[in-house]
């Protein structure tokens, strides 16, 4: 996998014209497709599930990232994948068996990730580091689209950095939450690899140049 990726989240697309804004995103310079998942258990707010997952399989050309915002991930990734999934991202804070969610997910042939919200340590990742392909740093409260970037993600980059180094990972660095034009080249620079960008994209006059801008 190259770095500086850009992954843009459906959450923040056109419902009524999902085909279309999948297509748009097939067409543009976006690396990935961002699918957030939502419980309204472990986030306070529902998002889709897999009929949605279903029309993403259908449409997209693109590397398909699901982000699990949900309890008890390890029930539904399968269907996940078998739903076209290429990565599924789960919480730390959701898992109470982490070593094998994250080997599950691997069995069953996708690339797995773990998500730390805002207030949880990168230290938390230290004996998770060596399976897992990527590490996504939220970078507001998971819940919503459209929030305020919280400043101490820049620290976490680098302290996620830091233990891939010296564990001899080859995992990705994600940010999520709040990116935009403005903190999208910081962002890069302190180390991260991916960066989602829900609103910034979907809600611009011209979201495939967004894309391309973001990534300068
Ligand atoms: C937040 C989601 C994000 C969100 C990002 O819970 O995980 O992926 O869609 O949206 P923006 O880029 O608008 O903050
Ligand atoms: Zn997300």
């Amino acid at each position: 996998m190259k770095t500086k990726l850009i992954a843009p989240s459906l959450l923040s697309a056109d419902f009524g014209n999902l085909q279309r804004d999948i297509e748009m995103l097939n067409e543009s310079q976006a690396d990935w497709v961002h699918v957030d998942v939502m419980d309204g258990r472990f986030v306070p707010n529902i998002s889709f599930g897999f009929p949605i997952m279903q029309t993403v399989q259908q449409h997209a050309k693109k590397f398909v990232d699901v982000h699990l915002m949900i309890v008890e991930p390890e029930k539904y990734v399968e269907e996940f994948i078998e739903k076209g999934a290429d990565l599924v991202s789960v919480h730390y804070e959701a898992c109470v068996h982490l070593h094998r969610t994250v080997h599950l997910i691997q069995e069953k042939g996708a690339k797995a990730g773990v998500v730390l919200n805002p207030a949880t340590p990168v230290l938390m990742l230290e004996d998770i580091i060596g399976d897992v392909d990527l590490v996504l740093l939220m970078s507001v409260n998971p819940g919503f689209g459209g929030q305020k970037f919280i400043e101490n993600t820049y620290r976490k980059i680098a302290e996620t950095k830091d233990l891939i180094l010296s564990n001899n990972s080859t995992a990705l660095i994600q940010v999520d939450g709040g990116v935009n034009l403005e903190n999208a080249e910081k962002l890069f620079e302190a180390g991260a690899d991916v960066l989602v960008a829900g609103n910034a994209v979907f809600s611009s006059a011209d979201p495939a140049k967004t894309i391309e801008l973001l990534k300068i």
